[in-house]
């Protein structure tokens, strides 16, 4: 499995393209067009040069992994790779778009997984080209910095499929964790309901912005607090995922709280737009509220 194809040079594929090329495999970084996936390649430049001068690789490494990562534009350059991970926009149709795409250039042998961070691999596997080879390899964000990667397996998954994409996330220094298809599998089931709560306290004056967010770093030791961890991930996202849960279980336990929804519906939604629950137009963010 020397070839990889990643499928969307935002955050997460660029993340995984620079993880994949430091373990030494090649790989083809796509987006809707070449400016994005050369756009992917420059923001893992980047990061690698804050690296490259904070001593942690050398220049030579740094260039070597840059070598490696080929932007190209959609999928059609992804026929020799062994294994696609698509890390495309969270949207169901999207994913179900670029499958189809996929599909018509990847090899018989082939893996196609996705890194989609909630919508259920056995839904999604309709779409790809065979449901034996496709499977949920969910990564998380700061790729390179976290050291976890989920897999989740729909109905169809093939064993060897699964043995497959195990040690691909095992050859990046991933500790590699098993779930079910189920809503929001191990992280996000766990992660949400906490981001959730969190501004159901805001929302009833519990406590202020700051206060929940120290209170959850110096009393549980998380290095965020849950609401600055909201603004990292993305309220919109977090709203989506918080509604897989809902839809998912129909536990009113995964209501989403009024204010989170009210902060998606004012398009503020986190660092990506420089206001959240914080706002970081200016040098130190601050509260909002
Ligand atoms: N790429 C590469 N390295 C990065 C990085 C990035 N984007 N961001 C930070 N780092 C590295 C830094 O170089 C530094 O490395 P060093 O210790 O070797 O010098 C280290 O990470 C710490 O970075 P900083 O000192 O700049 O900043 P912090 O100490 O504040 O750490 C953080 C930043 C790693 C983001 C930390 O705050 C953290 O772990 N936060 C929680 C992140 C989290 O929970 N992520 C999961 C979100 S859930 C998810 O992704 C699932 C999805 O489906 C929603």
């Amino acid at each position: 499995m020397r070839i990889i194809g990643v499928i969307g040079a935002g955050q997460m594929g660029a993340g995984i393209a620079q993880v994949s090329a430091q373990a030494g495999y090649a790989v083809r970084l796509s987006d809707i067009d070449l400016a994005r996936a050369e756009q992917g390649k420059a923001g893992i430049a980047k990061g690698l040069d804050r690296l490259v001068s904070k001593e942690k690789i050398t220049v030579e490494a740094r260039d070597a992994t840059l070598a490696l990562i080929e932007p190209v534009a959609g999928v059609d350059a992804m026929g020799d790779c062994t294994l696609v991970i698509e890390a495309a926009t969270e949207r169901e149709e999207i994913k179900r778009a670029i499958f189809g795409t996929v599909g018509k250039v990847l090899s018989e042998t082939a893996i196609l997984a996705s890194n989609t961070s909630s919508i259920p691999i056995t839904r999604l596997a309709q779409a790809a080209p065979d449901p034996a080879r496709f499977m949920g390899v969910h990564f998380f964000n700061p790729v390179p910095v976290m050291g976890l990667i989920e897999l989740i397996r729909g109905l169809a998954t093939s064993d060897a499929t699964v043995a497959a994409v195990e040690a691909f996330g095992q050859s990046l220094g991933k500790q590699i964790v098993h779930a079910h298809d189920a809503p929001g599998f191990i992280v996000n089931r766990v992660l949400m309901p906490m981001i959730n709560e969190a501004a159901f306290a805001l929302g009833e004056g519990v406590a202020t912005m700051r206060d929940i967010d120290t209170a959850c770093m110096l009393g549980l030791n998380h290095p965020m607090g849950p609401l600055t961890l909201a603004d990292f991930i993305g309220l919109d996202t977090c709203l989506e995922i918080i509604r897989v849960l809902f839809d998912g279980t129909g536990d009113p336990k995964f209501r989403p709280a009024p204010l989170l929804v009210k902060y998606v519906e004012a398009g503020w939604y986190g660092r990506k737009v420089k206001r959240g629950f914080y706002d970081y137009s200016g040098t130190e963010p601050v509260p909002t509220r």
